[in-house]
C-alpha cells in the first residue's frame, strides 16, 4: 500500500538526492510558492500536500538531469509513495522529457510556476534590496522579454503553463511575486 509522507520525510527525500544549495533553495522557494497558491486558490486543507509536491518536483535533477522527471517516478515508488504525488511531481516534465499531462490546477500551477521564480529571483538578486518585497511586474516584464536575460528559464514554458491555467502572462507574474515575498524570509 502507497504511503502519504509527512513534510519532514519528504525534506528527507530531497537532501538525500539533493545537495547542491543551489537546487535545495529552489526546492524550498517552489514549495513555499505552491502552499501560498494552495491557500489562495481554495485548497487550503490540501495546503502541505501542494506544498510536499513543490519539494519533491526536482527530486532527480541533481544526480539524473538526463532523466529529469524520469528517474524521480522510479525512486518515489521505490518509496512506496502515493502515486498522486508522482504524477503531481513528474507532470512539471510535460512536453520537455515525459508525456505526462497536468491535469490538476496544482500541477499546472507547478509547471507554470516552476521555471518562472527563478526568472523573478534572478531579477530580484540584481536589485539593491537583493529581495522579491519590493519588486513590480514591470522590472520582471522587462527582463522577461529579454531572451538573454536569464535563459534557461523557459519563457515557452512559463506560457505554456498559464494557458493551460487561463491566465494572462502578467497576472501569473503578478501573483508569482506576490507568493515568493511570502516564503522568502524562511529561506
Ligand atoms: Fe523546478
Amino acid at each position: 500500500m502507497a504511503k502519504d509522507i509527512t513534510k519532514s520525510e519528504a525534506i528527507e527525500l530531497l537532501e538525500r538526492y539533493n545537495k547542491d544549495p543551489f537546487h535545495l533553495r529552489h526546492a524550498y522557494i517552489v514549495a513555499g510558492v505552491m502552499r501560498y497558491f494552495a491557500d489562495e486558490l481554495g485548497y487550503g486543507d490540501e495546503a502541505e500536500f501542494w506544498e510536499i509536491v513543490g519539494l519533491l518536483h526536482d527530486l532527480d535533477f541533481e544526480l539524473y538531469p538526463e532523466e529529469h522527471c524520469i528517474k524521480e517516478q522510479e525512486i518515489m515508488r521505490a518509496e512506496d509513495l502515493d502515486e498522486r504525488l508522482i504524477h503531481a511531481t513528474a507532470s512539471h516534465g510535460y512536453a520537455l522529457t515525459v508525456d505526462i499531462e497536468p491535469e490538476h490546477e496544482m500541477e499546472k500551477v507547478l509547471y507554470a510556476t516552476d521555471e518562472l521564480t527563478g526568472l523573478i529571483g534572478a531579477v530580484a538578486i540584481m536589485r539593491p534590496s537583493k529581495s522579491v518585497q519590493d519588486l513590480e511586474v514591470k522590472s520582471v516584464r522587462k527582463k522577461y522579454k529579454n531572451a538573454n536575460f536569464a535563459a534557461g528559464c523557459s519563457r515557452e514554458v512559463i506560457e505554456r503553463g498559464a494557458q493551460m491555467l487561463e491566465w494572462e502572462l502578467d497576472d501569473l507574474i503578478d501573483r508569482t511575486i506576490l507568493a515568493m515575498r511570502t516564503c522568502e524570509p524562511e529561506i
